[in-house]
């Protein structure tokens, strides 16, 4: 057993990316299994910043291999632009990232569905990051997708032009407007680019890297609130967020699994459409928002921020069998004299601790308020954290019958503690 996840225990951008960072010169491999350029993972180290959206976490460390696994939705355009991106700045790409075969496609036609599906729900719109994600999951359930290992075979183009006119019909159904020119820019640039690239079936590639005995750390992107099955449909991304995702987004079975790491902040954010029962909608919610600059790094768009949501961390721990708990930006609360933690919901029927079903139920909740801790800044060691904060950490352990392993106290690889060594 040599494969630990790293994945999102809220509604995304919990620092999975900071965190794989962190971990990945413990591991041989960095392999992200689900999602695509929906995702924004940051990473923050000798005063630089990065944003991610399809290349694994991993890839600042020369070492390490970066896989991008079947269970990822791949756009060509975003995947040239961003190993454009990083080598324009240094950084290595080429020699230690691979791309799986099984791996699917978006194409310009899903980007303009992903729009147009929008404008049709109107106020009920899903607030999709209008990458394409939703299209080509479904084209991908439906059998009728493109995959990366298409692009080297004799009849892609026949292939993709059938897949578009599809795409094109129901577009005019729709009456969706759109720049069919502006749209395919770059696409068929990016398709060649991306035949230069190491494609690989990633089931042979990790079976034979896990015979080596090779330490493979899968990532997630999004987050457990998010999943397909267990978050707030629809309101939701398309894909397995969870940890079983890891499994079927890599071709992995469950018995190679060791650890599984859960990402939490400190506090909620929510980007999207979507239930949010302790989302503060007054200034307590600004100065969140400010304090964490929570806005999307894919989007930019502002962040809902609320506070730490109790009972949703438990559902999202139970379904992933978390065994490590790290909590992200506790500095972000630094300025706050008092902090408040969900601990039930109240609802039409009774109190409870269980994340309801129904989405559109009113929940109001229930919220222990604790005292703040002041500033984080400079702490190096576990035993210098302030005893208000080590509190906090304390009363969310009992709560959810976990221990937190790592505290992130800032945007910096080196602004992480670690309870003991991992
Ligand atoms: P991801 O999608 O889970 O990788 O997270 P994002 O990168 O979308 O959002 C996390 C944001 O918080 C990024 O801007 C990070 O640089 C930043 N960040 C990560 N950890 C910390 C932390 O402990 N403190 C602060 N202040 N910022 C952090
Ligand atoms: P990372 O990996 C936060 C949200 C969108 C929208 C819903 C569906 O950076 O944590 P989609 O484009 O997937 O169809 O959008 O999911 N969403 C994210 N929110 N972080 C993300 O990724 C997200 N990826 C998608 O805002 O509500
Ligand atoms: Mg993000």
């Amino acid at each position: 057993m040599a494969v630990d996840i790293l994945l999102g225990l809220q509604w995304g951008d919990e620092g999975k990316g900071k965190l794989v960072d962190v971990l990945a010169p413990q591991y041989q491999i960095v392999a992200r299994f689900q999602g695509g350029p929906n995702a924004g993972h940051t990473i923050g180290f000798e005063g630089k910043k990065f944003v991610l959206h399809l290349i694994p976490s991993g890839i600042f460390q020369p070492e390490v291999q970066c896989l991008i696994g079947n269970g990822v939705v791949v756009d060509p355009i975003s995947l040239q632009e961003e190993i454009l991106m990083l080598e324009s700045a240094g950084i290595t790409v080429r020699n230690h990232l691979w791309v799986s075969v099984r791996a699917s496609l978006i194409i310009p036609t899903q980007r303009l569905l992903d729009q147009a599906n929008e404008q049709l729900l109107g106020v009920r719109k899903i607030g999709s990051t209008l990458r394409g994600i939703g299209p080509a999951y479904q084209d991908k359930i439906g059998r009728s997708g493109l995959r990366v290992g298409d692009v080297v075979l004799p009849d892609f183009q026949e292939k993709y032009q059938t897949l578009r006119e599809h795409h094109l019909k129901r577009l005019d159904q729709i009456g969706f407007e759109y720049d069919l020119v502006q749209a395919e820019a770059g696409f068929e640039e990016a398709i060649a680019f991306l035949r230069t690239l190491p494609l690989t079936d990633n089931v042979y590639f990790l079976d034979k890297a896990l015979h080596q005995g090779q330490k493979v750390l899968a990532e997630g992107a999004q987050g457990t609130l998010l999943d397909i099955d267990f978050g707030s449909y629809p309101f939701v991304t398309s894909s397995s967020t969870i940890s079983a995702g890891a499994c079927t987004g890599l071709g992995l079975p469950p018995s190679q699994i060791r650890e599984v790491y859960g990402v939490f902040k400190a506090y909620c954010t929510r980007v999207g459409s979507g239930p949010f029962t302790t989302e503060l909608l007054d200034e307590t919610g600004e100065k969140l928002r400010v304090a964490g600059k929570e806005f999307g790094a894919t989007t930019g768009r502002p962040r809902r921020c609320g506070w730490l949501d109790l009972p949703a961390l438990k559902y999202a721990i139970l379904l992933n069998g978390v065994n490590h708990l790290c909590m992200m930006k506790a500095d972000v609360l630094s300025d706050f004299e008092e902090v408040n933690i969900c601990t039930d919901y109240s609802t039409s029927t009774g109190i409870t601790r269980e994340v309801p079903y129904h989405t559109h139920a009113s929940i109001t909740p229930i919220l222990k308020t604790l005292p703040g801790w002041g500033s984080l800044t400079g702490i190096t060691e576990w035993h210098e954290l302030p005893e208000t904060f080590r509190n906090f950490i304390g009363f969310i352990e009992d709560y959810l019958e976990l221990p937190i392993t790592a505290v992130s106290i800032g945007p910096d690889r080196q602004q992480t503690l670690w309870r003991s060594p991992v």
